[in-house]
């Protein structure tokens, strides 16, 4: 049984997250475009399908969507029926299939530091040669410090990064190219601490 706050949230969550950023489509672009005809693309920490796996799906392509809130895969389920949408956690999920790009937006950050290189391992493995990642961060991480609790829709979540570079090179030392490596939200002095995309090709 995974408990999460995300699933006291779902239905707010959902009604609020319904636009892509114009960074999100410039990275979906990135990830796609490449692909030369309809593939399978899982999205780690998928929530409500929306609006990313939405986006994918209106691309022709099949989704495998893993998320630790049942609450958040109900309505992807009811918004994307015919899809696969496993009540999962990330950094538990396994598969014996490939997939032609891998998203992780968003939902990374919810990991302690310590975890990230053993699912961005795990995404590795799974993505054909040549195969995209799109993956967030945070981007004002201290070096020394662990992770920290904010609030959301009233409710605590936790949240963790490597801080930019520590990304980048992990990303490398895995077997990735590394496409953008960038700010794509910048800090707002206050409770946003900023976020760090990565775009990334498994080495062919
Ligand atoms: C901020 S939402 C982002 C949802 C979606 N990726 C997006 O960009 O709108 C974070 C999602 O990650 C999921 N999540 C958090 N930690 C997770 C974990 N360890 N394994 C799987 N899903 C997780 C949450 O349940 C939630 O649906």
């Amino acid at each position: 049984m995974i408990s999460t706050p995300y699933d006291s949230i779902a239905e707010r969550f959902n009604a609020d997250r319904t636009r892509l950023y114009p960074k999100e489509r410039e990275y979906l672009a990135l990830l796609l475009d490449p692909l030369t005809g309809p593939g399978t693309i899982l999205d780690l920490g998928c929530g409500t399908g929306n609006p990313i796996a939405m986006h994918i799906a209106f691309r022709g392509h099949r989704l495998v969507g893993v998320d630790g809130s049942e609450a958040m895969l109900a309505i992807a389920r009811k918004q994307l029926p015919g899809h696969r949408w496993i009540h999962e956690l990330m950094e538990r999920v396994e598969f014996d299939e490939t997939f032609a790009a891998v998203v992780c937006w968003d939902s990374l950050f919810h990991l302690p530091r310590q975890q990230y290189q053993p699912v961005i391992s795990k995404i590795h493995r799974w993505l054909a040669p040549g195969g995209r990642l799109m993956v967030s961060s945070g981007f004002l991480v201290d070096e020394n410090e662990g992770g920290f609790t904010d609030t959301m829709f009233g409710h605590e979540f936790f949240y963790d990064s490597l801080p930019p570079k520590r990304m980048v090179a992990m990303m490398e030392e895995t077997g990735f190219d590394i496409l953008v490596a960038e700010v794509c939200d910048q800090p707002d002095g206050g409770r946003n601490k900023g976020k760090w995309a990565t775009v990334a090709a498994k080495k062919a």
